[in-house]
């Protein structure tokens, strides 16, 4: 049997949003310090599936360091560390891309969102990404895995590598991994568009939350949000065909630790007058002290590099044992 261990990532692709912490940071902190070990990673090899330019990479990926650390992540009780500085993570990436069937990469909607109608021209890393993301999941034999919903795809794929290798090597070595997607807020919407998540590479800033808006943006961007006419209604059902309302729901429900049942209770009847400038200072009270600690952090960036390398070099002590027994099982 596996030791119960967490592995999860965030790309350096852009600035953090509130879905990135909702749907993911505030989540690792929370599987943090108690049965599980905890390993967090910035994903830099998957952003560069996307073109980056590379000082805004190494920005970015600071700053999803200083994420992690402000929203609570302790490098003394999780690893804390970039993706890059682990080459096993490449290295069994490779395996897998020899385990992995291109049928299976077809089936994969997200490639399918990102490449639309332009799939000749995306690079050939995008197409293999959920193959590094399995390696990144596998490498540490992770148990589990907490993600947003759009990741539920990826982490069966990850299962089902993890499958062919133990029965094409006829081992039981690679883990089942398990998704661990819960709570309100595994899929917060766009401030814009109530059926497109949010996402750090959106078009426009003002269709997502920025962890680092101060707290004038994140009124306007609420204020701004498009909404139905109606009013809250008395019971969630109410909210079922309408998907900007229930995010906004969702998102309060998510930053408060309630649930949208108890927010809908509670704001029963209530017009979006009240309701979003009610929602925008909760994110400003829940997100300002998070963004305050973040810039403190981004201003000494050799200290954050530190703090990463030192993560590193945990990363290896699991990874590259992992990775050795996997060539011995490969006939390297
Ligand atoms: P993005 O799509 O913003 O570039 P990533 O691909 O780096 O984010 O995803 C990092 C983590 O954040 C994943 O677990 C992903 O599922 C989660 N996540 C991203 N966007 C959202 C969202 N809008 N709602 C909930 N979780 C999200
Ligand atoms: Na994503």
């Amino acid at each position: 049997s596996f030791t119960p261990r967490v592995f999860s990532g965030i790309k350096p692709s852009g600035g953090l949003t509130l879905g990135n912490y909702l749907g993911a940071i505030k989540r690792f902190v929370g599987m943090q310090g108690g049965e599980f070990e905890t390993v967090y990673c910035v994903v830099d090899m998957h952003a560069i599936t996307v073109w980056q330019d590379p000082t805004e990479l190494a920005t970015a990926t600071r700053e999803v360091a200083a994420g992690y650390m402000a929203a609570g992540l302790d490098p003394t009780k999780s690893i804390l560390f970039n993706q890059s500085q682990v080459s096993a993570h490449a290295e069994l990436g490779w395996i897998f891309n020899c385990v992995a069937r291109v049928g299976w990469m077809n089936r994969m909607t997200q490639f399918k969102d990102k490449a639309g109608s332009n799939a000749e021209k995306v690079s050939l890393g995008l197409y293999a990404y959920p193959s590094l993301m399995a390696a990144d999941i596998l490498l540490y034999h992770a148990t589990h895995v907490p993600v947003g919903e759009d990741q539920k795809q990826h982490v069966e794929l990850t299962r089902d590598i993890a499958a062919k290798f133990n029965h094409d090597f006829k081992v039981d070595f690679f883990p089942e991994t398990e998704p661990v997607i819960e709570g309100p807020a595994t899929r917060v919407m766009n401030l814009r568009d109530g059926t497109k998540k949010m996402s750090k590479s959106g078009e426009s800033d003002m269709e997502r939350i920025n962890m680092l808006d101060d707290a004038d943006k994140i009124a306007k961007k609420f204020k701004k949000a498009k909404t139905d006419p109606e009013s809250l209604p008395e019971t969630l059902d109410g909210l079922k065909d309408r998907p900007e309302a229930r995010n906004l729901v969702d998102i309060y429900s998510a930053l408060n630790d309630s649930t949208p049942e108890a927010v809908i209770a509670e704001y029963a009847g209530a017009g979006w007058g009240q309701f979003k400038p009610t929602l925008a200072d909760l994110a400003v009270a829940k997100l300002a002290p998070i963004s305050e600690e973040m810039q403190r952090l981004m201003n000494d960036p050799t200290e954050i590099d530190r703090i990463l390398a030192n993560g590193a070099e945990k990363a290896r002590g699991i990874a590259n044992p992992i990775l050795k027994d996997t060539y011995d099982i490969v006939g390297f």
